[in-house]
């Protein structure tokens, strides 16, 4: 029979606010159903993945593992409003990780020269400013703040608003669309909007910028969105709106939970902080390790396109497939000590930015985004501590601390 507890606990947003009450559930699947047949009630059944060599095998295969058309989790009844809101489209937005191929290759192709570590690098003298002006912020509030609310929540929408040339004025806007949007089930981030609302407004903003980009073009990534061409034409509204609401979105809550949730690691690991300061180049390897450590991504969906065995289990044409990137990443048999922390963890085969032709696209440029910002903290700010209690998102899908209060003194 069954546990429906415990696939209900897969998919409640509560399980993923309680970090402990996370990670004991998948070290349990783990062990005792690593391919697990999950039906939660209210939600269309799958299968959760938790190993790390078994997300690899799943992702590698990219024309047996499809992402369309189910990417994340949603409920049943949340799935008939998106189809009634999108008149019987199953998706709010389709951007490349909702597509397969042919389409992803050639939507990928639009924006993956730009992201390569080439384009990336002239950028780093910009966002070396953005972090150096983040980190001025952060110490023009005196000795205490709150990490993730007062700098990592901002400092990644800053790059984005860069990336994207968006004026400073909307950066309040852009960020209370982005907190509704990976809210989760959390009444205290989302603040009355659901995920429907959220998507509209990004892409009433975007169509905005799109229609903009095209009267005049300029060389930033959002002018080669709005005038891509695919077979020769250009791209409709709805994928135009929907690369630029990709964009905003996955490259903004993943880079300030993974900056909080690092922070917070250091400051639960005196010695791992004091490596970093006494040894700034250690940064890069420190950042993949915050990545492994927060794992921001909850999931992603894949849908199976024929029948295929996976650790003795079938898994049938049309089933689909829970990824669980956190859980991969703390998989005993792929890392030594998963859950401790380790600033210079080599190797690090992490899957926090997942794996394949689906692979994260803005990977270099989120290291050099994080590697900036943790060169400039650990520089100048010393004495970090806990100034109150840290709280988690309550999300399943993207998240990580929705409030971290420190205390800290300046070094120059
Ligand atoms: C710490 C920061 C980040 C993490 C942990 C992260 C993680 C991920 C993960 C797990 C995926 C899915 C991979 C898969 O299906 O195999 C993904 C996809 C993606 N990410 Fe990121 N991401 C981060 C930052 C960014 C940034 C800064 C951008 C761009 C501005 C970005 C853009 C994208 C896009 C466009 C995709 C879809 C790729 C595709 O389907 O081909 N991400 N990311």
């Amino acid at each position: 029979m069954q546990d429906t507890s415990l696939d209900q606990a897969i998919v409640d947003h509560e399980t993923y606010g309680a970090l402990d009450r996370q990670h004991i559930l998948f070290s349990t699947l783990r062990k005792e159903d690593p391919v697990h047949w999950t039906e939660p009630p209210g939600f269309r059944p799958f299968w959760t993945i938790s190993k790390h060599q078994d997300v690899i095998e799943i992702e590698r295969q990219n024309e047996k593992f499809i992402n369309a058309p189910r990417t994340k989790l949603l409920s049943i009844d949340f799935e008939t409003k998106v189809r009634d809101a999108m008149a019987g489209r199953p998706m709010l937005v389709r951007a490349i990780n909702q597509m397969d191929n042919p389409d992803h290759a050639k939507y990928k192709k639009i924006t993956h020269a730009w992201f390569q570590p080439r384009e990336v690098r002239h950028l780093e003298d910009r966002i070396a400013v953005i972090a150096r002006t983040s980190v001025d912020q952060m110490l023009e509030k005196g000795t205490e703040c709150d990490f993730y609310k007062d700098v990592a929540g901002w400092y990644p929408l800053r790059v984005i608003m860069l990336i994207l040339g968006i004026p400073d004025e909307h950066g309040p806007r852009l960020l209370d669309i982005t907190r509704a949007y990976f809210g989760g089930g959390d009444a205290e981030v989302q603040r009355g909007n659901d995920l429907i609302d959220a998507t509209f407004a990004y892409v009433n903003f975007f169509k905005e910028v799109a229609r903009e980009r095209r009267r005049n073009p300029t060389d930033d990534l959002a002018s080669i969105i709005a005038t891509a061409e695919v077979d020769g034409e250009p791209i409709g509204e709805f994928e135009t709106s929907s690369y630029y609401v990709a964009l905003a979105s996955a490259g903004h809550d993943t880079i300030s939970a993974t900056l909080s949730g690092g922070l917070l690691a250091l400051i639960e690991n005196p010695g791992e902080m004091r490596k970093l300061k006494q040894n700034p180049d250690l940064i890069p390897a420190a950042v993949e390790e915050m990545v492994r450590w927060v794992s921001p991504v909850k999931h992603f969906f894949r849908t199976a396109t024929e029948t295929y065995t996976l650790r003795g289990k079938t898994i049938k044409q049309g089933d689909h497939l829970l990824l669980a990137y956190p859980s991969a990443n703390r998989d005993e048999d792929a890392f030594e000590s998963p859950f401790a922390f380790v600033a210079d963890r080599t190797p690090n085969r992490h899957v926090g930015f997942g794996f394949g032709i689906h692979a994260c696209l803005g990977l270099y440029l989120a290291k050099v985004e994080m590697i900036a910002f943790m060169r400039e903290l650990l520089s100048r700010v010393d004495g970090i501590e806990l100034a109150g209690e840290p709280a988690w998102t309550e999300t399943s899908f993207v998240g990580g601390l929705k409030r971290l209060p420190i205390r800290f003194s300046r070094l120059h």
